[in-house]
């Protein structure tokens, strides 16, 4: 998917996201926050959207987010004033294959939905692990690829749409597998459905990305 697209993908989603995809997929986001939620420090979530993580962190956290669509950013600044969420300290306007950050900035980076979305989700990894500290966490929730049965057939179906669905359905997880500086720590299904995996990776104290 090209970056062009994303942009217009997800202006047209911002009205509608919380109440269609949001909502389908927010007990897997739930999961993989309140594994967060036991760690400590700095969060940084690549691919914010509307935000609907950001009232479940805890305050001892400090929250920073980042999106490339305009739209999707103005919902959860919207939500980060309503509610008030002070463990929030950052919310930018940013390309997830170009983090403006530097190198070991945050104790956890997460990203949520977010990987069969970017163009080049493999820079986008390379990235995540760049701004993590050794020794620190990077979460990736997403959907990956089947290799049979009912659900590969409809993910291969819709592969063709993703520039107008906004993702790849059939997104492979070798492609974020390859990064050197991660080790991975934990995969696991979550749900709704076991559709979703949820992969932690541990930042390698001695590596380049
Ligand atoms: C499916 S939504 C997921 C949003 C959120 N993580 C959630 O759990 O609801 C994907 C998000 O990734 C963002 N995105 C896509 N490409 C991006 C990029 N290159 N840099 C930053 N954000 C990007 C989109 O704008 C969109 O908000």
């Amino acid at each position: 998917m090209e970056i062009d697209a994303v942009r217009s993908s997800y202006r047209r989603w911002a009205p509608v996201y919380d109440a269609t995809f949001g909502a389908i997929t927010g007990v897997g986001r739930r999961r993989a926050v309140e594994h967060i939620n036991r760690r400590s420090g700095s969060v940084l979530e690549v691919g914010v959207g509307t935000g609907l993580s950001l009232p479940n962190y805890r305050s001892h956290l400090k929250v920073t987010g980042v999106d490339y669509s305009a739209e999707m950013l103005a919902k959860a600044r919207e939500r980060v004033m309503d509610q008030g969420l002070d463990h929030v300290v950052g919310l930018r306007e940013m390309d997830a294959r170009a983090l403006d950050f530097p190198d070991g900035t945050f104790d956890t980076v997460v990203a949520m939905y977010l990987v069969s979305v970017v163009p080049e989700p493999e820079k986008v990894v390379a990235e995540m692990a760049r701004v993590c500290r050794p020794g620190g966490e990077v979460v990736v929730l997403n959907h990956f690829a089947r290799d049979e049965g009912t659900v590969a057939r409809l993910e291969r179906g819709l592969a063709p749409f993703a520039d107008k669905i906004g993702w790849h359905s059939d997104f492979s997880m070798e492609r974020v597998l390859g990064c050197r500086a991660l080790e991975v720590v934990e995969k696991r299904t979550a749900p709704p459905f076991g559709l979703f995996t949820l992969l932690r990776f541990e930042k390698r104290a001695h590596a380049d990305a």
